[in-house]
């Protein structure tokens, strides 16, 4: 979809690009090189301006992520009750690490800090959904389940 159609309320002065791509990722859940373009457009910018912006913060997307987001917990409680091993089974299973996303475009995984349910460590969220006191077999289990979903869709 055209950006514009997002932006209608967003003046088009440049103090506006980062509210703007927050809401173009929002909608389209990254910023593709098509609305990059068209965000230089909007605000009368070289592309490579919007692109050094982009880049500069990390909650910006470059590309397409999975169906299903999987976020790893690494605070400190989960650190300490084994966020590296969580990482680990989710390698396993899925065959990416943090800020990857795999080749099917069913799961990306990212690190975040924490998800505020630390009595519940480790713990790691899919789109949003917490799954806590993980374990090997829980990560294989949950993971294959939004596999299966993904598939069946
Ligand atoms: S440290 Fe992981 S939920 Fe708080």
């Amino acid at each position: 979809m055209p950006v514009a159609t997002y932006l209608k309320e967003i003046d088009k002065d440049s103090s506006n690009l980062i509210k703007a791509l927050q809401t173009v990722q929002k909608h389209e859940g990254f910023i593709s090189d098509e609305n990059l373009k068209e965000l230089a457009e909007y605000f009368s910018m070289p592309p490579v301006e919007v692109e050094g912006v982009v880049s500069f913060y990390a909650q910006f997307k470059r590309s397409k992520p999975g169906q299903f987001i999987i976020s790893v917990c690494d605070g400190t409680a989960c650190h300490i009750k084994g966020s590296d091993l969580v990482k680990n089974w989710i390698t396993e299973e899925t065959g990416i690490e943090s800020g990857e996303t795999d080749d099917e475009g069913v799961f990306s995984v990212e690190t975040v800090a924490c998800l505020g349910c630390c009595s519940l460590a480790p713990v790691m969220a899919v789109n949003g959904k917490v799954h806590g006191n993980l374990s090997r077999k829980k990560v294989q289990k949950t993971l294959r389940q939004y596999r299966e979903e993904a598939h069946n869709d």
